[in-house]
């Protein structure tokens, strides 16, 4: 495959990924899969920086700010590990730094990976006064009342250091972590996937009381003071232990690789029987003259790696395959398992992704099967002990009709996944309307998975629309629902016409809309109406949406109403109906408008001429102050209209650190160019951030 095409291919496939995990909650590969492609991707980039495109997750500064807590800038940046699965490449580690520090003796402290969220302390005084998230690892957020909470976080040291940072990792032990997920499943809520992403979701719950609820663990792994500086990693950990914070006990001094990895292969032995999860370990030089001396690159130091383990794995037998159908129609072959205790956690299913995957593993109902959990993704099938197979054994045979609705599936070439095509599939549906009350979009408390499969099930509600006229007794009608509970969801529906446009756009589920592309749709077209008025080329000009998007929502939103009536007089088949009906989702619109539902977004506010008005703007280069997003929403603000590639109709050009071709070509063009000082000294006022 030619460069220009695998790099086409590794963002999509990353980007879909990452959507997955992130806005799903459903990760269908593990971190170290995701790591190897997105490795595959940064080497291409760099060796053909010109196919760089500007969706590649390579060009996304990572970074988990939301918009209610109040955001701080971390005094020293918290990067992030290096890390590597590979002996070889530990090797390398040690005979870099050999490198950098020769004839210097060294010592390693080799300590686990707790995988949770990273947290940073501040104590004045010997008072706890911040916690802060990592967010972009230059800014984070203060969620110092949630920290708080957090009972192994001391909010007095035992010491009154006059000052210190102190940072570690936030996490969910597996028995909180279950508690956590049962209570959700009694309340309707989606479970969480992991304990790392329950973590992460519980530090930015707005209530703090209900964040004590979660009952959060916490381990300290760095101590850095003005006033108390000690020679050794080994001794900040000791001196963390006296302060009163919790400090994982596996930690060891090591004098080179060899003994890392005796340690490392002791503690994967251990890993099983550990009560919280972790995917590796970290070595440390122990010196921190030799760190300083070391330094950092702008993502990791060049002091430390993490060591990560591949997935825990285990045995059982695999009674039986069933098919899923998800919101969009692809279907899933499922392991129903003997349960087996594997990572912590009880295992009684685990995903089979496609029928490709079935066929190439030749997955078979009977067969003894060997699991993985790669610390966060739905375990998965390895292999088969095709020893332990019974003789007559059968292939399994993938069906030709969706298992719910009977439709034909359809297999697009483009891609492995199977499709029920019918958008009238009742799974589909029922995935539809989960995914319209999710938290993230309308957040209709109360509208769980068991009240969605009878609403559904009883044809009260044939698509999103119909919810909104659902009545009280048609709710408390319904098995299992009392009358309190049926008055609860129609307040919850009612409450979430409040929602605010871009949350209705992400609720909608259109194909590559998420819950950031659905906000910046609603930013730069303010309304359902404009968004269906608007020729495809125009949506796809705006910076961060690509024409694959500008293509799916046109789809969506084209207003052929009469030829999917037509269809359904015509032509009763339910399946060629289901294709007419594809792009004809404006009765929807229209019905939704109808409930109250806001299509349309606040009008800006006009406070008159702004300083950026009428210009066109390009961001390139990382900022310390703000995110590429944040950058561009302030542009806006100041009445500019911020635009990806610089050419002759480009007005200003704010190159931050790092800033390529993109101010180059600025420089030829005799652009007015600011660097991030200029920039926020010339437009930046305390009154228009
Ligand atoms: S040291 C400069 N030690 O792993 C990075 N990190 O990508 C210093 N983590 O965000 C981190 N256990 O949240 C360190 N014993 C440990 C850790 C640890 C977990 C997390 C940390 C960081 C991520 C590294």
């Amino acid at each position: 495959m030619k460069p220009t095409d695998r790099i086409a291919q590794l963002v999509e496939q990353l980007n879909e990924h990452n959507y997955r995990y992130a806005v799903l909650n459903d990760p269908a590969i593990s971190d170290r899969e995701y790591d190897a492609l997105m490795r595959e991707l940064s080497d291409l980039e760099a060796q053909h920086p010109d196919l760089i495109q500007p969706d590649s997750p390579t060009q996304r500064v990572t970074s988990d700010l939301t918009r209610e807590f109040p955001t701080v800038q971390h005094q020293v940046p918290m990067l992030s590990l290096d890390n590597t699965y590979s002996e070889d490449e530990l090797r390398d580690f040690e005979d870099r730094i050999r490198r950098e520090l020769p004839d210097e003796e060294l010592q390693y402290v080799a300590e686990l990976k707790i995988d949770g969220v990273a947290l940073s302390l501040i104590y004045e005084n010997g008072l706890l006064t911040r916690g802060v998230t990592r967010g972009n690892g230059t800014q984070g957020e203060d969620i110092t009342p949630n920290v708080k909470t957090i009972k192994s976080i001391p909010i007095r040291l035992k010491d009154p250091v006059p000052y210190c940072e102190i940072r570690g990792e936030v996490y969910l032990d597996h028995n909180t972590f279950d508690a956590i997920n049962v209570q959700r499943e009694k309340n309707e809520e989606n479970p969480f996937a992991n304990p790392r992403n329950a973590t992460s979701g519980s530090l930015k719950l707005q209530d703090a009381q209900q964040v004590a609820e979660r009952r959060l663990s916490f381990f300290a792994y760095s101590f850095r003071s003005p006033n108390i500086q000690l020679p050794t990693h080994g001794e900040n950990l000791s001196y963390l232990e006296r302060l009163g914070l919790p400090v994982n006990t596996n930690h060891a001094l090591c004098d080179n690789i060899d003994d890392i990895l005796t340690q490392a292969r002791e503690w994967e032995e251990e890993r099983q029987k550990l009560k919280y999860d972790i995917d590796g370990i970290v070595i440390k030089v122990n010196s921190i003259t030799q760190q300083n001396k070391l330094g950092a690159t702008s993502k990791s130091p060049r002091w430390a790696i993490s060591f990560k383990y591949s997935a825990e794995q285990a045995e059982t037998v695999l009674e039986d395959i069933t098919l899923q159908v998800g919101r969009t129609g692809v279907v899933t072959p499922v392991a129903n398992l003997k349960s087996v205790q594997l990572a912590g956690t009880t295992v009684s299913r685990a995903t089979l992704h496609n029928a490709e995957e079935l066929e190439r593993k030749d997955i078979r109902e009977g067969d003894t099967v060997i699991l993985e959990k790669g610390g966060d993704v739905i375990p998965k099938v390895v292999r088969v002990v095709t020893a332990k197979r019974a003789k007559d054994a059968i292939a399994f045979e993938f069906p030709k009709n969706c298992p719910v609705c009977k439709s034909p599936l359809i297999k697009d070439e483009s891609e492995v996944a199977i499709r029920c095509e019918n958008s009238q599939c009742p799974a589909q549906l029922k995935g539809n309307i989960r995914h319209f009350a999710s938290r993230t979009a309308m957040d209709i408390e109360g509208l769980g998975t068991a009240l969605v499969d009878q609403l559904v099930d009883s044809e009260l509600v044939r698509d999103v629309g119909d919810l909104y006229n659902l009545k009280l007794d048609e709710l408390a009608g319904l098995e299992r629902m009392a009358e309190k509970s049926a008055q609860n969801v129609l307040n919850a529906l009612e409450a979430s016409k409040q929602q605010p446009f871009h949350r209705v756009l992400f609720a909608l589920g259109i194909r590559h809309i998420g819950a950031t592309v659905a906000r910046t749709l609603s930013d730069n077209f303010h309304s359902i109406d404009r968004l269906r008025d608007t020729p495809p080329e125009e949506i796809a000009a705006v910076h961060e949406i690509g024409a694959a998007i500008a293509e799916s929502i046109h789809t969506y939103l084209d207003d052929n109403s009469d030829w999917d009536w037509m269809g359904w007089v015509f032509n009763p088949s339910p399946n060629i109906y289901a294709h007419i009906d594809k792009g004809g989702d404006w009765n929807l619109i229209k019905k939704l408008r109808a409930a109250g539902i806001n299509l349309e977004s606040e009008a800006p506010a006009d406070t008159g001429p702004k300083p950026l008005d009428g210009k066109t703007v390009v961001v390139t280069g990382t900022f310390s102050r703000w995110g590429r997003q944040q950058a561009q929403d302030l542009i806006r603000a100041l009445g500019g209209k911020p635009t990806s590639s610089v050419s002759g109709k480009t007005d200003l050009v704010i190159a931050g650190e790092k800033a390529g071709s993109k101010r180059t070509k600025a420089e030829q063009l005799g652009i007015d160019i600011l660097d991030e000082e200029e920039f926020f000294s010339k437009y930046v006022s305390e009154e228009n951030v």
